[in-house]
């Protein structure tokens, strides 16, 4: 069965090293026939969660600004992965504004099931991303007809371009080919 598959880039670094990861699942998903739109969040307009609560009865947001096209994408897609540079130990501040800025998304029938996560870090070494993957799993838990399914860790990688030609990027296209 094909899946719709949406892969969320939440560097500001186009071409940068998650990215990278985030091209190489999506081509993995691509090859298997799936529906794989890519989204970049840099250029975007994404402001923080006002805190309103509003998106619980209306199941939208008061925000005008470009989350609300991406958390439709988001509700519609069977599988999500989010791409982040690991900044202070933890996923990018510009996830983490998505994912309150996915708060619509909390009382609605949302159709993803399987969520994967793309980290790289300059520090080579696994536990760097440890935080944004608990970060992530706090995320999940309050939407549970999802799971993790997955996580690439690409370390030691710190310019753009530090990541082309390391093995991880067969990791996250082989990821990708088995959603
Ligand atoms: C604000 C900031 C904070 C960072 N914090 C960390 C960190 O805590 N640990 C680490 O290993 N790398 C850290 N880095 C390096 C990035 O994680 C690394 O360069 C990553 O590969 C960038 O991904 P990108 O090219 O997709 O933006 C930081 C970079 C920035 C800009």
């Amino acid at each position: 069965m094909t899946k719709n598959v949406l892969v969320i880039s939440t560097s500001m670094r186009k071409g940068g090293n998650s990215d990278t990861l985030a091209d190489s699942f999506a081509k993995g998903a691509e090859r298997q026939g799936n529906t794989v739109e890519k989204i970049s969040l840099a250029g975007k307009k994404i402001g923080f969660c006002i805190g309103c609560l509003s998106c619980q009865k209306t199941q939208k947001c008061v925000l005008k600004d470009d989350a609300a096209e991406i958390v439709e994408k988001m509700k519609n897609a069977d599988v999500i992965a989010f791409a982040t540079p690991i900044y202070y130990y933890e996923m990018a501040g510009q996830m983490k504004t998505l994912l309150d800025r996915a708060n619509p998304l909390y009382p609605s029938d949302y159709k993803f099931r399987d969520i994967y996560l793309l980290a790289s870090s300059a520090e080579d070494d696994n536990a760097a991303m440890d935080r944004a993957v608990i970060g992530l799993q706090g995320w999940i838990e309050c939407f549970p007809k999802c799971g993790l399914k997955g996580v690439v860790r690409a370390t030691g990688v710190e310019a753009v371009g530090d990541i082309q030609g390391k093995p991880v990027l067969n990791e996250a296209f082989e990821m990708g080919q088995n959603v």
